[in-house]
């Protein structure tokens, strides 16, 4: 045995704690329902207006005997997220796993955009990842290291035709906050890593979907030749949050069919 600290447990986050951000649906949800699966306490953090939505997503998690519990966190708030962390201290005491999941996408050219909607999407997407990381960085130290998992998209890699410049601005620089925070805490043992997403059919992309068109073009960038599911997504956040990947650091994980090979 190479690893002489590391012992594979029968489930791969057994004891582990996890809060997951914007975790109410889509591809959150799916990540917390397949880390409860393999032994973690998942905590939601998602915009009070999602609760019913996570009471869903718990609902399915305790019933397979997991466990979940909701946090009301708006990710663009230092007080929510100083709140978030007063939660997860009291209620578990640790924390093992960050995934700064919560995204939006206005989809608006850079001619069209109004410099509000930039700044919105800035707010979730970088400042909300941001602050996932100052927050819970010093609740990771205490516990002796970490799993942060930044949702970036293949458009954090390449400058993807069919994407706007604004979302494309937002995940490039949750590729490169994930890289430096990796840089920066690697010496605590707190590792970052980020997954890249191809399209995948989630709320936040559904009804686009429905014109033919676009999903002709979304799967016409893809050498596997379907859409991303979400358990796809979620099982690669699954490998990153795990001792598997304990040598994993900075890395901008592409799960896209091939996409961004081409
Ligand atoms: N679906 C895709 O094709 C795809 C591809 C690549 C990357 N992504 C990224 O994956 C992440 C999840 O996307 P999804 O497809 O599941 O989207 P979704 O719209 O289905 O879910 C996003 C979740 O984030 C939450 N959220 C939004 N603003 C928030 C805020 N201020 N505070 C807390 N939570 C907030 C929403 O309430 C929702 O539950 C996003 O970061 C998205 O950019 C998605």
């Amino acid at each position: 045995m190479r690893y002489a600290n590391m012992q594979y447990a029968s489930m791969r986050l057994q004891n582990k704690v996890a809060l997951i951000t914007g975790g109410a649906q889509g591809l959150g949800a799916a990540i917390a329902k397949r880390f409860a699966e393999e032994g973690a306490v998942i905590f939601i953090g998602d915009i009070a207006a999602q609760e019913d939505a996570a009471a869903q997503t718990i609902e399915e998690i305790t019933a397979g005997d997991g466990k979940a519990s909701f946090i009301p966190l708006d990710v663009t708030g230092e007080q929510s997220w100083a709140d978030a962390r007063s939660v997860v201290e009291k209620a578990a005491g640790r924390l093992d796993i960050l995934v700064n999941n919560a995204g939006i996408n206005i989809r608006e050219t850079i001619e069209e955009m109004p410099l509000e909607h930039l700044n919105k999407m800035l707010a979730v997407n970088v400042s909300g990842a941001f602050l996932g990381c100052k927050y819970f960085i010093p609740l990771f130290r205490k516990s002796g290291g970490g799993s942060i998992i930044n949702m970036s998209s293949q458009c954090g890699i390449i400058g993807h035709r069919y994407t706007t410049e604004a979302y494309t601005v937002t995940k490039g620089a949750v590729t490169l906050l994930t890289k430096s925070v990796a840089v920066r805490y690697g010496k605590d043992n707190i590792r970052s890593n980020c997954l890249c997403p191809s399209t995948a059919d989630t709320p936040l992309i559904t009804e686009r979907l429905k014109d033919p068109a676009f999903r002709a073009e979304r799967l016409g960038e893809v050498p596997l030749g379907r859409l991303a599911l979400p358990e796809d997504i979620a099982n690669a956040a699954l490998f990153l949050a795990s001792d598997e990947a304990a040598y994993i650091n900075g890395v901008a994980f592409p799960v896209d069919g091939g996409s961004t090979a081409d």
